[in-house]
C-alpha cells in the first residue's frame, strides 16, 4: 500500500487573503499532527507565488492546474511545467476534465503535457473519468482503457506519475460514484498499469478518486481497493473539511 495523497484543486477560485488563512489553516495542522497521509494544494497560476511563499520548507506541496507542453515560447497566457518547477511547484494537474471540456484538450494533449512535466521533474497528476452517457451506454470501461493509454507519455515513470479517476457527471455535483462503481474502474486502472510498468512497480502508483469527495464520504472512498488518495474541489476550499478528508 503506497501512502495515500490528497489534492486539493482550487479551481478558479480564491484569492491572497483566502490563501493565506487556508495554508496557515493547513500548517498548523500539519505541524501539530502526524499524519498518515501527503497534502498537495493545487492553486490558480495567479496565487502560485503566495501559497509557495507560505508552504516553503513545510510539508504541504504546491502543485499547478495545467501546464504547456513547451517549455518556452510564444504561448500567451500559458505557463511551461519548467517555470511550475522552477518556482518551487512538485505536481501539475493535466488532463483535468473542465481542461479537456473548456479548452478541447485531447489525450494526446493530456500526454504531450504530461510528458514536459516528467521532463520538468515535476509528478503530474493525471486525470481521467467518464462522461455520463458514456457511463449510461456501458462505455466507461473503454473509455478509461483508451484515456489510460492514449494520456501517459512512453516516458511515464511508475515513481513519478499519480493518475486521478474522476467521473465527470460526479464533479462538482454532489453526486458521487459508489464504492463498488470505485473499485471496478479503480482495480480495473490498477491492471492497466500493471500490463504497462509490471506488478511491484504499478502497485507504487497512487490512483486517486475525484468527484464530490468531502467528510461524509471520505472514510468509505478511501477504503475502497486500490484508491490511494483523493483529488478534491469543492471541499478543499474550506480548510476544516479538506483536513478532515485525509486525517481519520
Ligand atoms: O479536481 C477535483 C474535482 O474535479 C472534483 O471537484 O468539487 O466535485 O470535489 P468536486
Amino acid at each position: 500500500m503506497v501512502r495515500k495523497l490528497i489534492a486539493g484543486n482550487w479551481k478558479m477560485n480564491g484569492s491572497v487573503s483566502f490563501a493565506s488563512e487556508l495554508v496557515g489553516g493547513l500548517l498548523t495542522r500539519i505541524e501539530q499532527e502526524d499524519v498518515s497521509a501527503d497534502f498537495v494544494v493545487c492553486p490558480p497560476a495567479a496565487l502560485l507565488g503566495s501559497v509557495l511563499a507560505l508552504t516553503k520548507n513545510t510539508k504541504l506541496s504546491v502543485g499547478g492546474q495545467d501546464c504547456h507542453e513547451n517549455v518556452s515560447g510564444a504561448h500567451t497566457g500559458d505557463t511551461s511545467a519548467e517555470l511550475l518547477k522552477n518556482v518551487g511547484c512538485q505536481y501539475v494537474l493535466t488532463g483535468h476534465s473542465e481542461r479537456r471540456t473548456d479548452h478541447g484538450e485531447s489525450n494526446a494533449d493530456v500526454r504531450a503535457k504530461s510528458k514536459a512535466a516528467l521532463n520538468a521533474g515535476l509528478v503530474p497528476i493525471i486525470c481521467i473519468g467518464e462522461t455520463e452517457s458514456e457511463r449510461v451506454s456501458g462505455n466507461t470501461l473503454k473509455v478509461i482503457e483508451e484515456q489510460v493509454v492514449q494520456s501517459l507519455p512512453d516516458e511515464a515513470d511508475p515513481n513519478q506519475i499519480v493518475l486521478a479517476y474522476e467521473p465527470v457527471w460526479a464533479i462538482g455535483t454532489g453526486k458521487t460514484a459508489t464504492p463498488d462503481d470505485v473499485a471496478e474502474v479503480h482495480n480495473f486502472i490498477r491492471g492497466l498499469l500493471v500490463s504497462r510498468f509490471g506488478d511491484e512497480p504499478a502497485q507504487k502508483i497512487n490512483i486517486l478518486y475525484g468527484g464530490s469527495v468531502k467528510p461524509s464520504n471520505a472514510a468509505e472512498l478511501l477504503a475502497v481497493s486500490n484508491v490511494d488518495g483523493a483529488l478534491v474541489g469543492g471541499a478543499s476550499l474550506k480548510v476544516e473539511d479538506f483536513w478532515a478528508i485525509g486525517v481519520r
